[in-house]
């Protein structure tokens, strides 16, 4: 059969963190011992309580679909949480719970983004940003970062149009680790804003987060979509939850696609999140995986300072974005080979990563040394 795929899925990309994880897969499969920096996933497991919620719901019988927008109890806590944290001012029904904060994204894209419409990334910028605009049909437009991988404010001011529908900010940064201060996201906003655009505000990663702190656009300005989720700050990836917040006339239109693709997030899952809200003690749990991200970190860049590569210093996230100057899918292709490290090319996440990989530290503090030592000790082309 000789398939004739659509143009639409034709100029998707496959995600190029997944192929070196399912290299490295590979290689681990086979014996050998893979040091994995190159996923965007926590270690940790889930706290257990969010566990037990979940565990209980499914032995109560919760097992059906729920209401699309997601239980009312989970969108309370939500609803809660962004007024005390965010101070973002939304009702229950200015939130959309889905089936991860991925799917969030590809939402606000799906129901805002037309034919010929621009979007703009910051470059470098996570891969599947780029990959839900070319799904909506739109066009991304990378602007350019600075030398400290912050938005170029400038370039930015160039690149916005009157095609432009959506702008996409991302701090704590997934692939860069930094964090924009509040007057950089004011700036964004208010720039788009005065250009009738949207800024859809990511902020997965906004609870690993050290020596800044994070803030929330949608706390001051109207033209706002705030994504989040609770894969990275409660290690539950796998569970697939995430969240839209914005007016409720937007989040009716999301949810129409929901409705008619995935119809609910998991119904047990739900239980387990609200959980993870909820509970005030996981709070300080939280507070001691940030401790031991931050020293990971720490213990990265010193590693790699020894080494003589360069590395604006990660701010949040879990992920340091080093320059190495060279080709960077050969660089990681040769870190895999010959060190048997996983890390991600930083090309794959725009042009603006040319010369960078993406080094994930969600690993073990010795992981990480060692890391470092089997760099130091191998002949290294790229390097
Ligand atoms: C920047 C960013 N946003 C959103 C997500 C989506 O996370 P999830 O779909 O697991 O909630 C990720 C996951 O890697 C991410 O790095």
């Amino acid at each position: 059969m000789k398939y004739d795929f659509s143009t639409r899925i034709r100029q998707v990309n496959p995600s190029a963190t997944q192929q070196i994880a399912d290299k490295a897969k590979e290689l681990s499969q086979r014996g050998e011992d893979v040091i994995s920096l190159g996923v965007g996933e926590p270690d940790f497991d889930t706290p257990v309580e969010v566990k037990e919620c979940a565990k209980e719901a499914l032995d109560d019988g919760f097992v059906h679909y729920t209401s699309t927008k997601g239980i009312r109890e989970l969108r309370e806590e939500i609803v809660g949480k962004l007024e005390e944290e965010n101070q973002i001012d939304a009702g229950i029904e200015d939130v959309l719970v889905t089936p991860g904060g991925k799917f969030s994204i590809f939402l606000v894209c799906q129901a805002f983004l037309d034919e010929n419409d621009e979007a703009i990334l910051f470059d470098p910028a996570w891969v599947s940003y780029d990959e839900c605009v070319k799904l909506a049909g739109a066009e991304p437009v990378w602007s350019e970062t600075n030398a400290n991988l912050k938005p170029d404010l400038e370039d930015f001011k160039d690149k916005i149009n009157d095609s432009t529908s959506l702008v996409i900010l991302n701090s704590p940064c997934n692939p860069t680790g930094q964090v924009y201060d509040e007057s950089t996201i004011k700036a964004v906003t208010e720039i788009a804003r005065e250009n009738n655009c949207l800024v859809m505000s990511d902020e997965i990663y906004e609870k690993i987060i050290y020596e800044k702190e994070h803030y929330s656009p949608g706390s001051e300005y109207d033209n706002v979509i705030t994504v989040n989720g609770f894969s990275k700050t409660f290690s539950m990836t796998g569970w697939r939850l995430g969240y839209t917040v914005a007016e409720e006339e937007v989040i009716d239109e999301m949810k129409k696609i929901q409705q008619h693709s995935v119809s609910c997030p998991t119904s047990f899952a739900q239980k387990g999140a609200v959980c993870a809200y909820k509970n005030k003690e996981i709070e300080s749990k939280l507070e001691g995986m940030v401790l031991k991200y931050r020293k990971r970190r720490d213990t990265l860049l010193k590693g790699l300072k020894s080494l003589d590569i360069e590395c604006t210093k990660p701010e949040g996230g879990f992920y340091a974005f080093p320059y190495i100057g060279t080709d960077s899918f050969k660089v990681s292709e040769e870190l895999l080979d010959k060190c048997h490290i996983g890390v991600t090319p930083g090309k794959a996440f725009g042009d603006g990563g040319k010369g960078y990989i993406r080094i994930s530290y969600a690993q073990s503090e010795e992981r990480i040394k060692e890391a470092i030592e089997r760099i130091r000790k191998t002949e290294l082309e790229y390097i």
